[in-house]
């Protein structure tokens, strides 16, 4: 059987995907470094280890396999990492990136799906992001991704790669079986952060910046889980076929939650107190971000299936709690 290449596939969002492609009965391989992915996000499917930096690696795995799309989840992912060390995030991101598409030149695969971000927008000038807000990065992480989008349209025209940009908004949530989930190291998103100070693994639950212009002061977030970015890759590989070219879609609920709202539901879900700590605000945050994904709705058929943030909230902490969270815990948590 031909195999879909997940570049990254043992990371959070990429171990999802790969679990919904296999249960589609397609033929997977994942390819990662295993720099942040986990081994046991990945048991009993076909991996080739190896690094986006290296060529040889990656002629290798397209030589081996018999590929016919990549799903391409791989990158450094913090924002504010970003700004202290952009080098490295505009190295393994745009310059990644850059190797893997002449791999797939060289093996003759033209069918790709790219994880990309809210982050592409920069600071909105509307209440919602659609596709057609100006694409402005205030941070070097967006703008590794949006050069990627740049180099997806000169490649459509120069030779003929046809691909989908999926923008994800805030990843969140764990897989329904229990068995795999969101795990960093560090750890900066806000669900995991939340739910591992409820777990008595984090001594300081601090909320970055209460000075916001938005309600409560604290950031607002479109949260959308993690179940239902995979399911709208699905529905991209089917629409490239019929669709030539780049194209991009934003993927979030379109409701916003701030960081207190947040924290408000885990306290719900968990039953714990959960104090916080204000901080100062981080670089490269804006204020607010929520998605208008009318257009993955109306395009690619994609609906979300858990759209409610305590039933996110709710499915992550199932994983915290189950025994299968082990593996994926990491020494560097308890700060
Ligand atoms: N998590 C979110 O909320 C979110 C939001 C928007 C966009 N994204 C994008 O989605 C993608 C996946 O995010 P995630 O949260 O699953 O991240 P993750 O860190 O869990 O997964 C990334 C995977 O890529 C691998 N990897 C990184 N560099 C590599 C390299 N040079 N060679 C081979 N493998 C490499 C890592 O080992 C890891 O398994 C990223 O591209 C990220 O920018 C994530």
């Amino acid at each position: 059987m031909r195999k879909v290449l997940v570049v990254g596939g043992a990371g959070y969002i990429g171990s999802h995907m790969v679990r919904l492609l296999v249960e589609a009965g397609r033929g997977v391989v994942v390819f990662d470094n295993f720099s942040q992915g986990h081994r046991a996000a990945v048991a009993g499917v076909e991996v080739f280890e190896g690094d986006l930096m290296s060529p040889d690696d990656l002629a290798a795995a397209f030589d081996t396999y018999d590929i016919e799309a990549v799903i391409h989840f791989a990158a450094l992912i913090s924002v504010g990492d970003s700004v202290t060390d952009p080098a490295s995030y505009y190295r393994n991101n745009v310059t990644g990136t850059l190797n893997l598409l002449d791999a797939m030149r060289a093996a003759g695969v033209n069918k790709l799906v790219f994880s990309s971000t809210a982050a592409v927008f920069g600071n909105p000038l509307t209440e919602k992001l659609a596709e057609d807000h100006p694409l402005a990065p205030i941070n070097p992480y967006g703008w590794s991704k949006r050069m990627v989008e740049q180099v997806l349209a000169d490649m459509a025209h120069a030779w003929g790669l046809n691909s989908v940009a999926l923008r994800y908004f805030n990843a969140s949530g764990a897989h329904p079986s229990g068995e795999i989930g969101e795990a960093h190291d560090p750890e900066t998103h806000l669900v995991p952060v939340v739910l591992l100070a409820a777990m008595g693994l984090r001594t300081a639950l601090k909320l970055f910046g209460d000075d916001y212009d938005t309600p409560d002061g604290t950031c607002i977030r479109d949260y959308i889980h993690v179940c239902d970015l995979a399911s709208a890759h699905l529905k991209a590989l089917d629409y490239i076929d019929t669709a030539p070219g780049a194209h991009a879609f934003n993927l979030g609920n379109g409701a916003g939650f701030s960081n207190q709202e947040v924290v408000e539901a885990a306290r719900r879900v968990t039953g714990k107190e959960l104090p916080v700590e204000i901080a100062p605000r981080r670089a490269g945050d804006p204020a607010r971000l929520v998605a208008d994904s009318t257009r993955a709705r109306e395009v690619l058929g994609w609906t979300p299936e858990h759209p409610d943030l305590d039933s996110i909230i709710q499915s992550a902490w199932d994983w915290h709690q189950n025994p299968s969270y082990g593996p994926f815990a990491h020494k560097r948590l308890t700060i």
